[in-house]
């Protein structure tokens, strides 16, 4: 594997686990703010987030090259209402969508076709993934202050079942 795509890898490998963390960190405030669903939500996103991770760490390992693990930084996330995380969430959705994008630039330009192959999995994933917070921003927007809404959306995201595991 040619170095520079190695290293691209291990980059977002650090994104994978930083956005984990970032999950994980909104998953304590949610619970300080007594919203229990999305706690779990953000829970489940954490895990999401850490098998990302370990797809590029497995693929590395299978193409013959090494994960070098790098520093995460502390989440420096907060919000006071449920709508003001998940449009956080999105917004860096959105980010690493782009970096996914730069990726897949990469693998083209490097012709590391099975590099291409695996992410054409994250590219759909990352449609999904902004999807799903798109839709509770909207369910959040609906219900505004409304304590009886705010209640059943947070009970629909503790309902938030998890995908099958491994591909
Ligand atoms: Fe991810
Ligand atoms: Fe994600």
């Amino acid at each position: 594997m040619k170095e520079s795509v190695e290293q691209a890898i291990n980059d977002q490998i650090q994104v994978e686990f930083q956005s984990a963390y970032g999950y994980l960190s909104m998953s304590a405030r949610f619970e300080d703010l007594n919203f229990k669903g999305a706690a779990k939500w953000m829970r489940m996103q954490w895990q999401e987030e850490n098998m990302h991770a370990m797809k590029f760490f497995d693929f590395l390992i299978r193409r013959g090259g090494n994960p070098r693990l790098q520093p995460l930084t502390a989440p420096e996330i907060s919000f006071n209402t449920p709508l003001e995380a998940f449009e956080i969430a999105l917004s860096s959705e959105r980010k690493v969508t782009r970096l996914i994008h730069e990726l897949y630039d990469l693998a083209v330009e490097k012709k590391d076709y099975s590099l291409r192959t695996l992410l054409h999995w994250f590219i759909d994933e990352q449609v999904e993934e902004e999807e799903s917070v798109e839709e509770i921003i909207q369910n959040f927007k609906l219900t505004g202050d409304s304590g009886e809404g705010l209640f059943l959306v947070d009970r629909e995201l503790g309902q938030r079942i998890a995908e099958g595991g491994e591909e």
